[in-house]
């Protein structure tokens, strides 16, 4: 496997913020890393990546250690950081110039290599200018060509999607099926389950630094109940008991929220009238991946 974290744990002074975390990220896999604000997420990439140490526990890239090999496992790593920092008043291409250095290229490799990575991800006009000027869905492309540098086989994309607009968003998507494609491990966490619908291959759920469900992104849709609403003007145990039979009923307020019907919105707008229920309304609601998310977490909105 590519990316594997084994049984990684890390205190903040007292503060206990990642107990054994392990999972993996095979090659050719897009796994989303999913869980609230504060869950732990970061802390995991940049632990991932080396440059944060954790308390126990070790994270292997392309089977190098990143606590005993950094420098090995760091030649394999991409990483983009959920705020990339860059000197402002660089241009774009001499900044990225001046980061290839890092990785052994220079002069005109370096120049030709930023002018093809910053074309890719859709700044070949921006070449000249400051950073300072560069807006955050600028920065976060930036931030992606300079992960690709040296042409690394894993990669660590922390909460790339925020700030990023539909356009930048749709980039993204095709960068990483790209890298995909091309066999790399791709890990990249939000704080949104939705965001990465479309792009992961597994989702691993953390929650207070613990990880609390693996599952395929199949799976996940497979959890994600139809419902219906169902407005009645008048509520009683009679009418929640006929709705048990016909699904999971939920009461909220003068709407009951219907999960996974047994029958039809049309037979069962039939069963309740005949039972004499003054239906008002009823529609279905859209199965909801933030809803499979709480779920999940065991945790209320
Ligand atoms: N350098 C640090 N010192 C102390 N606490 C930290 C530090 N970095 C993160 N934390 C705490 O660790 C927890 C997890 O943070 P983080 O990994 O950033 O979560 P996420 O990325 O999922 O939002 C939070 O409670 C956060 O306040
Ligand atoms: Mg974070």
């Amino acid at each position: 496997m590519a990316i594997e974290f084994r049984d990684v744990t890390k205190y903040f002074g007292k503060k206990r913020v990642l107990e054994n975390v392990s999972f993996t990220v095979e090659k050719g896999e897009v796994v989303g890393y999913v869980g609230l604000n504060g869950a732990g997420k970061t802390t995991t990439i940049r632990i991932g990546v080396g440059v944060l140490r954790p308390s126990s526990g070790d994270v292997l890239v392309e089977g190098y250690s990143v606590v005993r090999e950094k420098r090995r496992a760091s030649m394999h790593i991409g990483w983009v950081p959920e705020y990339p920092i860059f000197e402002q008043d660089f241009k774009a291409l001499d900044y990225f110039v001046y980061l290839a250095g890092y990785y052994g290229i220079s002069g005109g490799e370096a120049r030709r290599l930023g002018r093809r990575l910053l074309e890719e991800v859709g700044l070949g006009d921006a070449l000249d200018k400051k950073l300072a000027e560069y807006s955050q869905g600028m920065k976060k492309r930036f931030a992606l060509a300079v992960s690709m540098i040296n042409e690394p086989e894993n990669y660590f994309f922390d909460e790339v999607l925020n700030g990023l607009d539909p356009q930048g968003i749709a980039f993204f998507r095709d960068l990483v099926l790209r890298l995909k494609r091309k066999g790399c491990a791709i890990l990249f966490s939000s704080h949104i389950l939705s965001e990465v619908e479309n792009l992961a291959d597994r989702v691993v759920f953390i929650h207070r630094g613990r990880i609390v469900a693996v599952h395929t992104m199949d799976e996940i849709k497979g959890m994600a109940k139809p419902a219906l609403r169902i407005k009645v003007g008048r509520i009683d145990e009679g009418l929640m008991e006929t709705l048990k039979s016909l699904g999971e009923p939920e009461r909220k307020g003068r709407i009951i929220v219907l999960r996974n019907p047994s029958r039809s919105p049309d037979e069962i707008l039939r069963i309740l009238v005949e039972k004499g229920y003054p239906v008002e309304a009823m529609a279905p609601v859209e199965p909801s991946l933030e809803e499979v998310f709480f779920r999940i977490i065991g945790e209320r909105r």
